[in-house]
């Protein structure tokens, strides 16, 4: 079951520079920063309210936020909603034929987590979570 908008994910060139908005002049609170090599990102979490807003700068150009970067530029990448049990979701999402990235959880800043095809969610590209406590 979702059960809430986990995180908004946007795409940066350079964390430390977004970082001095959304940290600095908006004074929410960075509570994880680090590089996932597995989606090639450098990325932090900030709390705001009971959700999160999640930044993203590419390792390297050919990665999938690197490739977003030089297509769209800078701005909003994906939306993660939080469920209790990602595992079941994907088999769920997987029963009903929906286009997925991930078949299977993998571990992510968020917690466990799995992408979903954007086609799936009319262009908008969806990740699922389960935080882990
Ligand atoms: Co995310």
């Amino acid at each position: 079951m979702i059960e809430k908008i986990h995180h908004i994910g946007i795409a940066v060139h350079d964390l430390e520079q977004s970082l001095k908005f959304y940290r600095d002049t908006l004074g929410l609170h960075v509570h994880a920063q680090d590089t996932v090599q597995d989606q090639g990102v450098s990325a932090a979490l900030l709390t705001i309210g009971t959700s999160e807003i999640e930044l993203l700068q590419p390792l390297s150009p050919d990665s999938p936020v690197g490739k977003f970067l030089e297509r769209k530029g800078e701005g909003l990448h994906h939306i993660c909603f939080q469920t209790s049990d990602v595992d079941a979701e994907l088999d769920e999402l997987k029963r009903k034929d929906v286009p997925l990235v991930d078949q299977t959880p993998r571990k992510g800043l968020a917690g466990m987590i799995g992408f979903l095809h954007p086609k799936a969610s009319h262009g908008v590209l969806v990740e699922l979570a389960t935080p882990i406590e």
